[in-house]
């Protein structure tokens, strides 16, 4: 398949969506971002990335770092951490706490803030330092040492991060969480404040589509967890948009509210999408349509 070809026909396909939605408002160094941007890229499993548009300029990864959160916390630690966190829908958006009190404590998913709360606590408590494990997790598979924590982001997180406080603190109150809350949190917003381009991200989340294996070859997921993380991607990875997104793209995809996706195709490559305007669900509108142009083009999904 001639991927430059086909990224160059998505991206006509979808310009007119370029610049509609809304960047995320509520991390003020977010919504300063020009909207009228959109990158794609596409990484082979032999690590060949191609791309269209702005897909070597950087953008905040969010939530979407929630997916290497899991991988490594499942690779130090295995399966015991499915005792903390669920593996179902959320059907509520990804900041909400009305779940979490009639289930004591226990979220849905690790994709809902609550949930990437746990895994992050737990890698935490596995690594002793979560957030740099996971800067230095994707510099080596992107082989990018310029993927970095912004830091005006995580301060803007920071002083925006009431809701995050109160979703730890409940969890801490059920005794969900091993670490300090303030800790944890500053962990979080650091994690989520990573910058990287599609380049990077098409390029890091290869693992997933090598069925667990890492860019040197090494093993990070046996080939069963690996199968784990693209089910929970697929069922959860977009937020109470997820139902939506498996029947438009019909693939493993995780968003954030930088505007980034990131969706995998199991054994055969990996797509990283940016594009800063979201909509209500706070996933990518441009973003979507492209990987949805993609499945439709190339007749490429998990079904
Ligand atoms: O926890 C937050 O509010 C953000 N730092 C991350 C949220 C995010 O990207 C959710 N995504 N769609």
């Amino acid at each position: 398949m001639d991927y430059q070809e086909l990224l160059e026909q998505i991206e006509a396909d979808i310009a007119p969506l370029i610049g509609s939605g809304t960047p995320a408002e509520y991390i003020p160094a977010l919504a300063s971002v020009e909207p009228r941007q959109f990158g794609m890229a596409i990484a082979d499993l032999d690590g060949k990335v191609h791309g269209v548009g702005d897909w070597r300029t950087a953008f905040s990864a969010q939530s979407i770092t929630k997916v290497f959160a899991l991988a490594l916390a499942l690779a130090e630690g295995g399966d015991s951490l499915w005792e903390r966190v669920g593996r179902e829908p959320s059907g509520n958006p990804f900041n909400s706490l009305v779940q979490l009190e009639y289930e004591n404590g226990i979220p849905r998913n690790p994709f809902i803030n609550a949930g990437a709360l746990v895994v992050t606590d737990r890698l935490q408590t596995l690594t002793g330092d979560a957030s740099s494990e996971l800067l230095k997790f994707l510099q080596e598979e992107s082989g990018n040492p310029d993927v970095a924590f912004d830091a005006e982001v995580a301060t803007s997180e920071q002083e925006n991060g009431d809701r995050n406080a109160a979703l730890a603190h409940f969890m801490a109150s059920y005794g969900n969480l091993d670490n300090p809350v303030p800790a944890l949190l500053d962990h979080y917003f650091w994690q989520c404040s990573i910058e990287l381009t599609c380049a990077d991200l098409a390029l890091a989340a290869r693992f997933l589509a090598r069925h667990g294996l890492r860019a040197d070859g090494s093993r990070l997921l046996t080939r069963s967890e690996a199968k784990q993380v693209n089910a929970v991607m697929l069922t959860c990875g977009t937020y109470d948009a997820a139902g939506e997104f498996a029947y438009r793209v019909g693939l493993p995809g995780k968003s954030g509210v930088g505007g980034g996706i990131v969706a995998v195709v199991p054994g055969l490559c990996t797509l990283a999408v940016w594009s800063p305007g979201l909509d209500a669900q706070g996933n990518s509108v441009a973003g979507v349509a492209a990987l949805d142009r993609f499945t439709t083009l190339t007749g490429l999904s998990v079904f």
